[in-house]
């Protein structure tokens, strides 16, 4: 064998290896600098960077300002690479300089920017000063895999008696909010933004393709009801280009998974709505010359909202698990998605919902009809469901609300048939009657948050039959008054649902006899009240029947 002729010295492999070396960064240096062969829609085609990598960040810097823009490789094709321009690119022209930074999208991360409202990139838009975050984290992301997660076990509160009673939503679940226009689907992701004040839950709210005036309407109630305090907003408005729109929800999500990764905290994403951040994606991939699929999307926009909505995750509590994982940093964290599909007239086959609805843990289905009959918050209750939430429900609603479903739904059925039908058996009028007075306690106003057991002892009085002989009228002033008198006069009933999280029967007993206590005191303030314009008595005691 010629084994002296192919052994090298130690210096010889040295100099190869310099030499190697050398040509090596000759080589970079010759692509760094590439130029913008043509600019549209947000879109650059690029010449001169073969060696970019796929979304890496590209800094443009144009020459008309001399300002410099960041923009993402999107398309690497062969001779060009397609870029999205992450800003403005009106100023940007062809023969602009264009730069590799050798690093993919990233955004900055950290407590830092909780209470402040950025556009996806991180910069402030609330005119409050820069935001100094000491850490950065990439924006695409692998979700984590199934070995660092654990199942859904605790509740995340909305506040929100129709949906913490029939869809809970558990912590690490992804529900998705779904309705036409106007039907209150920002309305329930607001008020359980709201409803975390005081508690353990870092919110970002992720508005895209919305009008500014809705963000700064929207911000100024969050801040006056104090929920900005743990909250993050994330701003792509309808004026900004499709492209900041579109990685909006990657980059809010993102500034989410640093409290669960890094710190072990728990997280709520509301992204508002991904049918605008699926257009926007249309645009940019028609802009791209990627072939358009059905609907005219291309063909990656479930891979678009899948990759985005896995990302929601709830992190296992096992330390020596989370060990080989890069990222994980402590346990226990938890991400929880609460998507929002717009629909047009109620379609929710259309494509991107019913993607989106595939993807999700379940969905709250808001309707036109029940919003304006004033059911509101307006969720259908027949196809609204939460396929996980259930078995983080706590136990006292699960005990109350077991049945509610249920009757609601045949309630909904008596109706439409009890329309028809002249005369009635006191069973299917008794029930009827209930579902009335259950409809009416689930209604909830705007910004009104109910604590878990509060919901609990007023679905209670409603499930067991103690509202059958108060007035339709006269439930939701009940209600309110029930609650201030629970407060007032047995605060120990809720502390012992929300301590115990169940009804032991010692607590049912006492909240019987509150509930009692309470419906006399009711009833004797109505028949006052009714009585007091006493100028002719005998009217006033007609109308009380
Ligand atoms: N529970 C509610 N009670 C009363 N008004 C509501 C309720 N939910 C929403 N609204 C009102 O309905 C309108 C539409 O709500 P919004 O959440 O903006 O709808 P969407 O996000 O579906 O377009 C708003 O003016 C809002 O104030
Ligand atoms: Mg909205």
């Amino acid at each position: 064998m010629a084994r002296t002729g192919t052994q090298l010295s130690a210096s010889e492999i040295k100099k190869a290896l310099v030499r190697q070396i050398e040509r090596y960064e000759e080589e970079l240096q010759a692509e760094e600098i590439g130029e913008v062969l043509q600019v549209s829609d947000g879109v650059a085609r690029i010449w001169g960077l073969g060696s970019a990598m796929y979304n890496e960040m590209l800094e443009i810097e144009s020459g008309e300002t001399g300002e410099t823009v960041v923009a993402l490789a999107a398309n690497l094709e062969e001779d060009n690479i397609g870029a999205i321009v992450l800003g403005d690119y009106l100023h940007l022209k062809e023969g602009d300089s264009v730069r590799r930074t050798g690093q993919v999208l990233s955004v900055p991360v950290g407590s830092e920017l909780v209470g402040r409202v950025v556009n996806p990139l991180g910069e402030p838009l609330d005119g409050k000063g820069p935001i100094e975050c000491k850490q950065r984290m990439r924006v695409e992301r692998k979700a984590p895999g199934i070995v660092y997660r654990r199942p859904v076990k605790e509740p995340l509160q909305t506040g929100l008696k129709a949906i913490d009673s029939m869809t809970p939503i558990g912590r690490g679940q992804r529900e998705l909010i779904i309705g036409d226009r106007s039907t209150g689907k920002t309305a329930i992701a607001v008020d359980t933004i709201i409803n975390q004040k005081g508690g353990d839950v870092i919110c970002v709210y992720v508005g895209i393709g919305q009008k500014a005036s809705t963000i700064a309407s929207l911000l100024d109630r969050l801040e006056r009801e104090g929920a900005m305090e743990h909250s993050i907003v994330v701003a792509a408005n309808a004026s900004d280009p499709a492209t900041l729109q579109f990685v909006a929800p990657y980059c809010g999500c993102t500034m989410a998974e640093y409290f669960m990764y890094k710190e072990g905290r728990h997280t709520l994403c509301v992204y508002d709505d991904l049918s605008k951040q699926a257009q926007a994606y249309r645009q940019l991939s028609l802009v791209l010359r990627r072939p358009p699929g059905r609907e005219a999307y291309p063909g990656d926009i479930f891979y678009n909202h899948s990759r985005l909505l896995e990302r929601a995750a709830k992190i296992t509590e096992d330390a020596e698990i989370i060990k080989g994982h890069l990222e994980i940093e402590k346990t226990g964290g938890s991400l929880t998605a609460l998507p929002i599909i717009e629909t047009q007239a109620g379609d929710v086959a259309a494509y991107i919902p019913t993607n989106v609805i595939s993807i999700t843990d379940g969905q709250i289905y808001l309707e036109n009809d029940l919003f304006y009959a004033g059911v509101r918050p307006a969720m259908n209750v027949g196809i609204s469901v939460s396929r996980v939430g259930g078995s983080a429900q706590l136990k006292a609603m699960r005990q109350v609300a077991g049945r509610l479903r249920l009757d609601l739904a045949q309630y909904r059925e008596l109706e439409a048939f009890a329309q028809f039908a002249a005369e009635l058996d006191t069973a299917t009028q008794k029930q009827l009657a209930r579902g009335e007075r259950m409809v009416e306690v689930l209604k909830q106003g705007q910004y009104q948050p109910l604590p878990v057991e509060h919901q609990v002892m007023v679905i209670y009085a409603g499930t067991n039959g103690h509202l059958d002989d108060v007035e339709v009228a006269d439930i939701k002033g009940w209600e309110a008054e029930f609650h201030s008198f629970m407060k007032a006069s047995h605060p120990e009933v809720g502390q012992a649902i929300r301590g115990e999280r169940q009804i032991s029967e010692e607590t049912e007993a006492r909240l019987k006899k509150a509930i009692e206590e309470f419906k006399e005191q009711f009833f004797a303030r109505k028949r006052r009240a009714t009585a007091t314009p006493a100028v002719q008595p005998a009217e006033a005691e007609i109308t009380t029947q």
